[in-house]
């Protein structure tokens, strides 16, 4: 009693003044900032008592995102395929998450999976759609359709059938958020070095706005994230398959490095993790519909500079033949231009 008259008191007096004239600084506050603009003293749990799934949660976006989930407050299940590594994320997080066996291509899992969630804890705030895979190296004239079928399973039909079992549980609690994992491939096509794959990307955002206007309705929120290229081991397997045997993810990493528009730093899971809390959290409470893109502003930069385009031209005319197509060679082989990050000529040469 006595506690709660002091403090009555000292609202009285102002936020934060005691009847005695003691200041005392809030732990928490409503917003960033407390009345003399200082930070709060402890972070706001951003997710506290949520409960979110994260597919493709064993690996590095998702895993990364779990850590973060978990660490502002939500109870995470993290759905893979990939049974070890999922386990192995379970037990280097600790208490909050739990693994799900589920393969996104199936109806069946995907079903289960958001059962679980709810016989786990009672209901499903949060779907992070995140699982994916890489696709060969093809181009038009040589596209397998096998292939074109058993990535777009993943990276198409595994995001749609999130969003089937998720608006299921969603819908008639009219709350939820649903968050897709595209690509920088889902606005720039990035050359034919992974054709199905940049079609499958491409597809997200489209979908994330329809299932933004149809969830809408019931409370629901959609939107999906296109991170720039992260040395993570569906892209080191990938450039080890198609590139060079021997690479490895520091070797990526160097050429990320190269072609970053922001000087000395390249794109990390935890910045991904960070655009999904953001997403995923009551602070973009109006947004939806949309793509995040997470590449420090590399898919705005259109290759066009007169500096460049001078010796381009210098090089094309000593050359032996002259044409275009040796000084785009030389230009792939000089490794410095922006669009080259993702070149695997260059990338092999590192
Ligand atoms: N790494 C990049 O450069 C990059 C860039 C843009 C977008 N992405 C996208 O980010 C997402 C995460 O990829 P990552 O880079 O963290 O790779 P990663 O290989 O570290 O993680 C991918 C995870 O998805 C799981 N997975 C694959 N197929 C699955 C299936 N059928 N069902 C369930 N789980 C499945 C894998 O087991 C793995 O744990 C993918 O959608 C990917 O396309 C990655």
């Amino acid at each position: 009693m006595i506690l709660w008259f002091l403090l009555l008191q000292g609202l009285a007096l102002g936020p934060g003044v005691l009847t005695d004239g003691t200041v005392i600084k809030p732990v928490r506050s409503a917003g960033p900032f407390d009345e003399d603009h200082s930070p709060p003293l402890v972070p706001i749990p951003r997710l506290e008592e949520k409960v979110a799934i994260i597919t493709g949660g064993a690996g590095g976006i998702g895993s990364a995102a779990a850590k973060l989930f978990a660490s502002h407050g939500a109870y995470v299940i993290i759905a893979d395929k990939n049974d070890t590594a999922g386990e192995k994320v379970v037990q280097q997080i600790g208490g909050r998450v739990l693994f799900k066996h589920c393969d996104v291509s199936k109806e069946a899992d995907v079903a289960l999976t958001v059962n679980y969630a709810l016989e786990k804890f009672g209901k499903l705030d949060i779907l992070f759609n995140n699982a994916g895979v890489a696709s060969p190296l093809q181009t038009f004239q040589g596209l397998n359709m096998d292939d074109y079928d058993r990535c777009t399973a993943v990276n198409v039909r595994g995001i749609v059938l999130g969003i089937k079992h998720a608006a299921r549980v969603m819908v008639p609690r009219r709350t939820g958020i649903i968050l897709n994992t595209a690509s920088i491939a889902s606005v720039a096509t990035g050359g034919t070095i992974k054709l199905i794959y940049n079609m499958n990307k491409a597809n997200i955002p489209g979908i994330t706005k329809v299932a933004a206007y149809h969830l809408g309705k019931h409370g629901i929120r959609v939107n999906c994230i296109s991170p720039a290229g992260l040395a993570t081991e569906m892209v080191v397997d990938w450039h080890k398959k198609f590139v060079q045997e021997n690479i490895d993810r520091h070797t990526l990493e160097k050429a990320f490095l190269r072609c970053s528009p922001l000087n000395g730093r390249i794109c990390t899971t935890e910045d991904i993790a960070k655009g999904a809390l953001y997403l995923c959290s009551d602070e973009s409470g109006y947004i939806s519909g949309q793509n995040l893109i997470i590449d420090a502003g590399y898919t705005n930069i259109v290759d066009y500079d007169p500096m460049e385009l001078r010796k381009k031209l210098k090089s094309a005319s000593n050359s032996d033949s002259g044409s275009l197509s040796s000084a785009t060679a030389n230009t792939a082989e000089s490794g410095n231009r922006d669009h080259q990050c993702f070149n695997p000529v260059v990338i092999s040469k590192l």
